[in-house]
């Protein structure tokens, strides 16, 4: 399984046919070093509609004819733009080509009126992969620990959702083999040092932390 952090909260995870995108902000995305017509997923999650995270979603969907995984609200706004959408919703999971999506709760505004935000658990070719989202620290979190996450990948970013110190008391609960973390230096308010959080993750647990630059990748 390759992880290509393609910066912000966006990332591809490749594994055999399958090609997945999260929360595809790229055009806008100071970070990303990749075009919208370089990428070719086959599947597009998206965890809310805040433009850092719906980003080019509509048009990446509309030119793939892939289908967007979001919650209920966003996903009818999506189909009214003619995208493919599968309005999953918290606590249930979907059934996909590679294995499923669970969507899981985030502790965010979901960036239209009504509906939530949501943050996913990813079963692929049996490994397991959350990605939070946009979320600030919740006690939810420890029922993540039966999920038996490979990787987790949490925002540090401070400001609108977790910061490193918050982020760390996730991993513990969490559990996960590797944590990257996300959603930081994009823009002034979130600039925060991953090293540092790595450092820390290091120091109170056993869990490996991944720190990416856009553009690089991890292998699993
Ligand atoms: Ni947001
Ligand atoms: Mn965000």
């Amino acid at each position: 399984m390759k992880i290509n952090f393609i910066g912000h909260s966006c990332f591809t995870i490749e594994e055999e046919d399958y090609s997945l995108i999260i929360d595809p902000f790229i055009s806008g995305n100071p970070a990303a070093k990749v075009k919208v017509d370089d990428l070719k997923p086959t599947h597009i999650l998206v965890s809310h509609a805040h433009g850092d995270h719906l980003g080019d979603a509509v048009e990446l969907a509309k030119k793939t004819k892939v289908k967007v995984y979001t919650t209920n609200e966003l996903g009818g706004e999506l189909r009214d733009e003619g995208v493919d959408a599968v309005s999953g919703h918290i606590g249930g999971k979907v059934k996909t080509e590679f294995g499923s999506i669970k969507y899981f709760q985030a502790f965010h505004g979901s960036g239209l009126s009504g509906g939530f935000a949501c943050g996913f658990i990813i079963d692929m070719g049996g490994k397991k992969i959350y990605h939070a989202g946009d979320t600030g620290l919740t006690k939810d979190m420890e029922l993540l620990a039966d999920e038996n996450i490979d990787v987790a990948m949490l925002p540090i970013g401070d400001f609108y959702t977790m910061g490193p110190e918050d982020a760390g008391k996730a991993v513990k609960m969490i559990k996960p083999k590797y944590v990257i973390p996300m959603h930081y230096n994009t823009f002034p308010p979130i600039k925060q040092d991953p090293g540092a959080f790595a450092n820390s993750v290091k120091q109170m647990t056993q869990i490996k932390p991944i720190v990416l630059n856009p553009g690089e990748t991890f292998e699993l």
